[in-house]
């Protein structure tokens, strides 16, 4: 594994030091292209779209969004085409890291509702033919938990060995200088029993020990408890995070600081040990053990495509189905040449299995900021759309990413309700500003919420920027999703078909063709990555491309409908999808 592996929300907090510092920084599956349409499994295809819960829909009238709020936005995912949702924690949680501290893995926090509810999203979603995948936090608890409530009451509990428990070097001096991502010691004194847990996030959410078998069948146990519901699968939060190195050693100290002021480490004790493969394999089988193709999605941010292909399993094919690729998505800047890099690799180094592409998350800020100029955003987000619809993948989506929500970080400290924003401040503004409301219309909190304040603050630009306004206008990046979303379903080659770099050698423009093999039609993706006009000159014929013009599927920036392939004029950051034969 790369010791240079940083996830890249984590990777945000170190932002600030970048500059500083040179680390800151299914068994059936088949090669590409050969699957028939009708045999592959649904998530190979699939466009998951990620619900955060308490900022989509408020129906309780106390500004949080619940489940009844997801079910009444059914309508709108399934218009838009999405085939999935994620929906990130929503069981009982003391909320310290907004439920990425479960104390009941069995169960609804009835902020957000009751399982009856639950139960009810469950066939209403069905009947909008889409499915839902649950949030499963594998790698902490709560200290909230009855798992650690018993392992903090003595050293002879029975679950004492549930969670990593350890002297200190001495009086106050943690057992190593291990760090939380969220700034300080991973580590912290417990005077009950004078030893100190391991904690990878908040002192509230104590890491659990995975060396213990006794917490691998609690944590199948809930697995199971939600797959017999019906669930489509779990995201797996965190997951290269659930085995840390037995030695206990301190972590090599890198150059730099992070934006708490810390050291960088080198992470190679705490994250990403091999052993966490055979708990994939494990769990891979008890999913496989459920009808209809229940999916694992994991949290990996990897920066090798070697570490990616090893979360698949490599060539027996038994871990996850969808590992996320955050390589492609958070390349962070308009580079074209690193884009038909990492998207090539993806393409031919994966053995054939479906990449994840994500560039929206409620970790990271959100891709309109990240890849935005300040002057082109809405051109820059139509580009993002179509790297991320247009090639081979399967594509996780943000709930806003759709209508160009913008991050929206607090205004002061006190206003700051994401921990990490909070010990980060001001340097680290943390991740609330990805995470406020859903924008649904120009009323009264967006749509969202009839509360007098909703839990974060609703952005100044919700009244242009909402789904009614955006579904009104035909040119808005609403429409231009749906289009994608709508052309990706329904074109064979853009469903299935091999991605074909082309005009590799442009620093400019990011061209290539999805086609189907033994076709001698395709369709040619082509995006102007400037604010400067391009004209490129396609030699398309080594790919059976014998027709010498281009009928565009999608209309950006007035571009014709028919373009001579020798001479493509793309205006800034435009892009042009077109069908050649
Ligand atoms: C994952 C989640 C993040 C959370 C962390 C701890 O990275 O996406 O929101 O804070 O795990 O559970």
């Amino acid at each position: 594994m790369t010791c240079e592996f940083r996830p890249a929300w984590r990777a945000g907090l170190l932002v600030a030091v970048a500059l500083l510092s040179p680390f800151a920084a299914c068994g059936q599956m088949r090669q590409a292209g050969r699957i028939e349409r009708n045999a592959a499994p649904w998530w190979r295809h699939a466009i998951v779209y990620e619900v955060y819960p308490r900022s989509f829909q408020d129906t309780m009238g106390n500004g949080i969004g619940d489940i009844n709020g997801i079910i009444e936005r059914l309508g709108y995912l399934q218009n838009l085409g999405v085939n999935a949702i994620w929906l990130t924690p929503i069981y009982p949680s003391p909320q310290k890291d907004f439920g990425y501290d479960i104390s009941n893995y069995e169960a609804i926090d009835p902020m957000y509702g009751t399982m009856a509810d639950f139960d009810r999203l469950l066939v209403a979603a069905k009947a909008h033919r889409i499915r839902v995948i649950m949030d499963m936090v594998m790698a902490h608890t709560s200290d909230q938990s009855p798992w650690f409530k018993d392992s903090r009451r003595s050293r002879t509990n029975p679950r004492r060995d549930w969670y990593i428990w350890r002297d200190g070097k001495g009086p106050g001096i943690p057992p190593n200088n291990w760090q939380s991502v969220f700034g300080g010691s991973a580590w912290t004194f417990d005077p009950t029993t004078n030893q100190w847990y391991y904690h990878k996030f908040l002192a509230a959410q104590p890491s659990l020990n995975w060396r213990n078998p006794a917490v691998e069948k609690a944590m199948f146990d809930a697995c199971r408890f939600w797959l017999d519901k019906g669930v489509a699968g779990f995201r797996l939060d965190a997951i290269p995070d659930i085995f840390v190195d037995p030695g206990f050693k301190d972590e090599q100290v890198l150059h730099g600081r992070n934006a708490f002021g810390e050291p960088n480490l080198n992470q190679n004790l705490t994250e990403n040990l091999p052993e966490v493969h055979t708990v994939m394999r494990a769990l891979r089988k008890l999913a496989d053990g459920y009808p209809g193709d229940r999916v694992l999605i994991g949290e990996t941010y990897l920066s090798d495509i070697k570490d990616q292909l090893a979360w698949y399993g490599g060539a027996e094919h038994d871990e996850l189905q969808l590992p996320m690729d955050m390589q492609v998505g958070f390349i962070n800047k308009l580079d074209a040449a690193a884009f038909r890099e990492k998207i090539n690799q993806a393409e031919t180094q994966l053995d054939g299995y479906m990449p994840l592409f994500v560039f929206d998350n409620h970790d990271n800020p959100r891709s309109w900021n990240r890849y935005g100029d300040g002057k082109h955003d809405a051109a820059i987000a139509r580009i993002v759309a179509t790297i991320l619809l247009t090639t081979r993948s399967a594509d996780l989506m943000y709930y806003g990413q759709e209508i160009g929500m913008v991050t929206t970080p607090p205004r002061t400290l006190a206003l700051v309700r994401d921990p990490a924003g909070v010990r980060g401040w001001p340097k680290y503004k943390g991740r609330d500003g990805e995470r406020t409301p859903m924008q649904w219309n120009s009323e009264k909190d967006a749509g969202f919420s009839t509360a007098a304040t909703t839990w974060l603050p609703i952005p100044a630009s919700y009244k242009e920027v909402n789904v009614q306004v955006e579904s009104a206008h035909q040119d808005s990046l609403l429409n231009w999703y749906k289009h994608l979303i709508a052309m990706r379903r329904d074109i064979p080659a853009l469903y299935e078909g091999r991605n074909i770099m082309v005009d590799i050698s442009d620093p400019d423009v990011l061209s290539y063709l999805r086609q189907q093999p033994g076709q001698t039609s395709a369709v040619l993706v082509a995006m102007n990555f400037t604010d400067q006009p391009h004209t490129v000159a396609y030699q398309l014929q080594k790919d059976g491309i014998t027709s010498s013009v281009a009928t565009a599927l999608l209309e950006d920036q007035g571009m014709s409908k028919t373009v001579d392939l020798h001479h493509v004029m793309l205006p800034p950051f435009a892009v042009f999808v077109g069908r050649v034969q």
